[in-house]
């Protein structure tokens, strides 16, 4: 996590850097700093809190002239939240300064040396470890800066992206990466330079960028073309620059109050995104070059085991249900997590699928990584472009979302669903386990998706209304069953992360194993019980809960008469494929998190302790 972002040219460096930090504190928001070079000083400001309290000191503080600078915005691992464990940190004889996203796992060795050294420390971070260790190698090796922060990085175990600057060589950067991403702007004629950990920072000055792999380090110099190398061996790399898509306005509110709630209003769009060009309902075709190029790999598949995380995870276990339904492909659904560390049994025929918006999530990475180390196909299905996992799986599509940027998840879920839906209709059809005629059916109806979420979105109000009714409960549960099991453990965590409400997420049937305990006057219900799926089964969960004295919202669909009868509220849906109605019903859950966390005076787009891509296990 952290952002980070950096200028060097001959532009005023400060606007630059305090603009990105503020597209980048998704990333990271319980501290921010920057420094600043004049021609003569660095100067340094930090704080603990949002990179507007930094906004505001900086104006008490230093003078914001300079060309040369860099930032961050903190998300914190090692040592807590306050100004000195704040990023930039320097070095022990000030004249190296460090920004790092990641974590430095054999830190504490490396401090115990240093200090042995006669180095000292004034934070608790990591990060003034590694500067240290720099100037250190620096010092004993008479070498460069590029070479000194080879060497020392050769020597840490764990994952970086840093940025480095020497003042006593101030026309060049060293950034490198190794499990945390960085993207490289260059200038026209290289006389400017922008670092970020997205693109967004500088996409308003250049569309020219280089993404480092991991592994690869930059130095970066005014006027000169910037080199590549390998941490390890020190090879120059061949890299290649690419063109940025992103414009201005897919990263800004848009006259929204906040970015989940333009972010769940864009999902109409972002679902149409996500099949252009690949559904082609006239001709009854699926055009999915990751998959296409693949297609008897995916068809001799014995397994699909899915990995991801949160809400992507979620995804997932929809994607269980619509390929073991399909395409009859056994499914298993991992968290990244649990995955990498247990040793699983993974065989050459297993096809291995990971899903993630940011593309960057450590365990995700990790956890595709071991199953490569096993001989497994990876696919990947990643909202963001040349993201890490994107590019360590073998194949994969992009769900073409546009940028996330709320810290919860909205539309990266439903374009996920659309793609995995996309996928496992065209092995059904390929394995003959649905008929042409089902397929067209539901390829049509996939077509009238994003009109129908449109519609769906008028509830708006309605929402709203149900709740300030309930804003104010201290438990939350969230029931489903089939299809709508994984949109009610979605429902439960969307309302837990940005209102701090405990949710809980429960297939409907299990209800009758525990969580019935906790059913009372006080307990809000929000059961799916769309018309298609276990429909009956949930009425009867619906009574259930009645008896009890439950509070119950309803997502039913439109028209429904018996569930209106007995619950305190309901929400209609329009009517679709069973398969599909996720797509839908997770649309009034996302409405009414998002009310009650703006009810309840929540940080909605950046809710505590949270931060948008977990690039740390
Ligand atoms: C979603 O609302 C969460 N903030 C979180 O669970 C997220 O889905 C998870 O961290 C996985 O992220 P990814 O999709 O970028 O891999």
């Amino acid at each position: 996590m952290c952002g980070i972002t950096g200028y060097i040219g001959f532009r005023d460096a400060y606007p630059i850097i305090i603009n990105g930090l503020k597209r980048l504190e998704y990333r990271g928001y319980d501290s921010a700093g920057l420094i600043l070079y004049d021609g003569d000083t660095i100067k340094m400001s930090k704080t603990k809190g949002k990179v507007s309290d930094l906004e505001k000191q900086v104006e008490k503080e230093i003078s914001k002239g300079g060309n040369i600078g860099f930032g961050h915005t903190r998300w914190a691992t090692h040592g807590v939240p306050n100004d000195v464990n704040s990023h930039p940190h320097f070095s022990e004889s000030e004249n190296l300064a460090i920004v790092h996203n990641g974590i430095i796992e054999n830190y504490d060795t490396i401090k115990k040396e240093l200090i042995n050294r006669g180095y000292t420390f004034k934070s608790d971070t990591d990060t003034e470890v590694l500067i240290n260790l720099i100037e250190e190698v620096k010092k004993q090796e008479n070498v460069k800066l590029g070479k000194a922060v080879q060497i020392a990085l050769s020597e840490v175990v764990g994952a970086y992206a840093i940025t480095v600057f020497d003042k006593t060589k101030p026309n060049e950067f060293v950034v490198a990466r190794l499990g945390s991403p960085i993207a490289i702007g260059i200038g026209t004629n290289n006389k400017e330079f922008f670092i970020a950990s997205d693109a967004s920072p500088f996409i308003e000055y250049t569309k020219n960028c280089v993404y480092l792999e991991d592994g690869e380090m930059a130095i970066i110099k005014i006027g000169r073309a910037i080199r590549v190398r390998k941490i390890q061996d020190d090879s120059l790399v061949d890299y290649s620059v690419l063109q940025l898509k992103l414009n201005l306005e897919q990263i800004e509110k848009g006259g929204y109050d906040h970015f989940m709630l333009k972010e769940i209003y864009e999902q109409p769009k972002a679902i149409t995104d996500t099949f252009r060009g690949r559904m082609l309902v006239n001709k009854g075709l699926i055009r999915m070059a990751g998959v296409d190029d693949n297609i008897q790999k995916f068809l001799n598949a014995k397994r699909i085991i899915i990995v991801a995380c949160g809400t992507s995870w979620h995804a997932g276990l929809v994607a269980e249900y619509l390929f073991e339904d399909i395409a009859r492909i056994p499914v298993e659904v991992e968290y990244g997590s649990e995955f990498r560390y247990r040793n699983p049994i993974i065989n050459e025929d297993d096809i291995v699928i990971a899903i993630s918006q940011s593309g960057e999530t450590a365990d995700t990475l990790a956890a595709i990584k071991m199953a490569k180390s096993k001989d497994a196909f990876v696919f990947g299905v990643c909202n963001v472009v040349g993201s890490s996992i994107a590019r360590e799986a073998h194949a994969g599509a992009y769900t073409h979302a546009g940028p996330e940027i709320g810290v919860a998840s909205t539309k990266a879920f439903t374009t996920q669903i659309t793609l995995l839906s996309l996928i496992a209709l065209k092995l059904g059809l390929a394995n003959g386990n649905i008929s042409k005629t089902n397929y067209h059916t539901y390829l049509r109806e996939m077509e009238l998706i994003p009109k129908k979420v449109e519609s769906l979105l008028a509830i708006n109000d309605k929402v709203k209304y149900i709740a300030n009714i309930y804003k104010d409960a201290t438990n939350f549960l969230y029931l489903g069953r089939g299809f709508n099991f994984p949109v009610a453990l979605e429902g439960a965590l969307k309302l837990k992360e940005i209102s701090y409400i405990h949710a809980e997420g429960y297939p409907a049937a299990e209800m009758k194993h525990g969580p019935i305990a906790l059913i009372d006057e006080n307990m809000p219900i929000v059961v799916i019980a769309t018309r298609k799926g276990h429909y009956e089964k949930v009425v009867s969960n619906i009574q259930e809960i009645k008896a009890r004295n439950g509070k119950i919202i309803a997502i039913v669909t439109q028209g429904d008469t018996t569930v209106k009868e007995i619950a305190d509220h309901v929400i209609e849906v329009p009517e679709t494929i069973e398969a599909f109605t996720p797509l839908l019903t997770t649309i009034p859950l996302q409405l009414l998190s998002y009310h009650i966390a703006v009810m309840l005076d929540r940080n909605v787009d950046q809710p505590r302790n949270l931060a948008k891509a977990v690039t740390v296990e």
